[in-house]
């Protein structure tokens, strides 16, 4: 049913957009437009080119007149090749013919005889539509006689039956009496909430946009991927001076410059916060620097993580510079987990100085 309603659904809106296009610009003059210097008013004959739906009680079936004989030489020539010469289709084209009672079987046959509930729809749709490949090619007494053909082939009239614009909107269709009218509201209208039966939420808060989170890169494609590699050799050299001489490093506090790193923060504030023990999307950072990875109260950390706080490694400032710079990359060199799968969906920073300034900023504002 749903298949058909949404056609219906399409001829009538066509038909409503044509109105009002008629309507809105049938003053033809530029000037009468509220946008005069924006596209041109459409013409009788652009506005007569769309509006070619059939309704279902025929209104705006065009002239023209049709019979089954007429009918089916047009249909062997440029139908049956899809459809088959009985409308019993070939392959896995749709049946045209029969079908007749068996809706309501296990596995009905849904034709346009045994199914659609009006002769004009089977006009539209292949005036609009048919045949496949080549639609629209047909003339108006030519569509008239192939339904005229389709409608004998399913018993609805008889062979020599003169189907035209004063006689289509009448036609009995087998099935019409089981199409009845939906009373629910459009689903549009009614609120997600509304929908949900049981253990509602009270409401939906969005944390976090993909953008803001860093999932998405500003820039998509190819250049974003080569500068992300290039920019990641950057923080791979420091961590080699890093390691060059740890001591040193561990207890030296960065030459960052705290309130530039204020506004880095924000690419972590819809995951993190540092002025209270409350876990977001991740783990609180109150107190983060020296703290044994993965051991924020309440907190659910990835696999990596833990294994990470059963060696009892800690967050130096190499450590979480490292994180900031790559998560993933940081979870397969420094916790040794080869896919480098971690909860962080975070893309990484990619300059030394926004890691600098952004631990300053850390360090003052709760971190430490
Ligand atoms: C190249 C193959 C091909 C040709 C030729 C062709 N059709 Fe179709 N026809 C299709 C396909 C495919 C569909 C289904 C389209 C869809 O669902 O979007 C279809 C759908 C239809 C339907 C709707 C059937 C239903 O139950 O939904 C009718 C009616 C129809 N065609 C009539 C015709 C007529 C009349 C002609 C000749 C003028 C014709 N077709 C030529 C392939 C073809
Ligand atoms: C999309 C959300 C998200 C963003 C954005 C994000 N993080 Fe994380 N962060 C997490 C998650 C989730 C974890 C836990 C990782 C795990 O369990 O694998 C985590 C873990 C951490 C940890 C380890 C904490 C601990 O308790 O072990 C630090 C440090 C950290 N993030 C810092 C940052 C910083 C700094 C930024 C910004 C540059 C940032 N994160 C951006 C989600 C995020």
């Amino acid at each position: 049913m749903s298949v058909w309603r949404n056609q219906m659904r399409t001829v009538v809106l066509a038909a409503g957009a044509a109105a009002f296009i008629s309507m809105a610009v049938s003053p033809a003059s530029a000037a009468d437009r509220k946008y005069p210097a924006l596209g041109a008013a459409a013409t009788p004959e652009q506005i007569q080119a769309w509006d070619i739906d059939v309704r279902p009680d025929g209104l705006g079936a065009p002239a023209g007149s049709g019979t089954a004989p007429k009918g089916e030489a047009v249909y062997i020539e440029k139908c049956a090749m899809c459809h088959g010469d009985f409308g019993e289709a070939r392959g896995r084209y749709p049946v045209l013919v029969g079908g007749h009672g068996t809706l309501k079987d296990q596995r009905p046959e849904k034709t346009i005889g045994s199914y659609w509930p009006y002769a004009s729809t089977i006009f539209d749709y292949i005036k609009r539509a048919m045949p496949f490949g080549d639609a629209q090619s047909l003339t108006n007494d030519e569509v008239y006689a192939i339904t005229a053909f389709l409608l004998n082939m399913n018993d609805v009239i008889d062979s020599d039956f003169v189907l035209d614009a004063s006689n289509i909107g009448k036609i009995e269709m087998p099935n019409a009496a089981n199409f009845i009218d939906d009373p629910r509201p459009d689903a549009q209208a009614v609120k997600v909430a509304d929908l949900c039966m049981k253990d509602c939420k009270p409401e939906i808060k969005v944390l976090g946009r993909a953008v803001i989170i860093d999932v998405t890169p500003d820039k998509g494609g190819a250049a974003a991927k080569a500068a992300a590699k290039e920019a990641a050799a950057e923080p791979a050299a420091a961590e080699t001076k890093a390691e060059a001489a740890p001591a040193a490093q561990v207890a030296a506090a960065p030459a960052g410059d705290a309130d530039a790193g204020k506004k880095v923060f924000n690419k972590c504030k819809a995951c993190h916060v540092l002025d209270s023990a409350k876990n977001k999307i991740g783990p609180s950072l109150q107190g983060v620097f020296g703290r044994t990875v993965g051991t924020a109260d309440g907190f659910k950390y990835s696999k990596a993580f833990m294994a990470a706080k059963d060696k009892g490694m800690k967050w130096t400032d190499e450590n979480v510079a490292a994180l900031v710079a790559s998560p993933k990359d940081f979870v397969k060199e420094h916790i040794g987990d080869d896919k480098g799968r971690t909860r962080m969906s975070f893309a990484g920073l990619r300059k030394q100085k926004e890691i600098d300034d952004l631990l300053a900023y850390m360090k003052q504002a709760g971190g430490q």
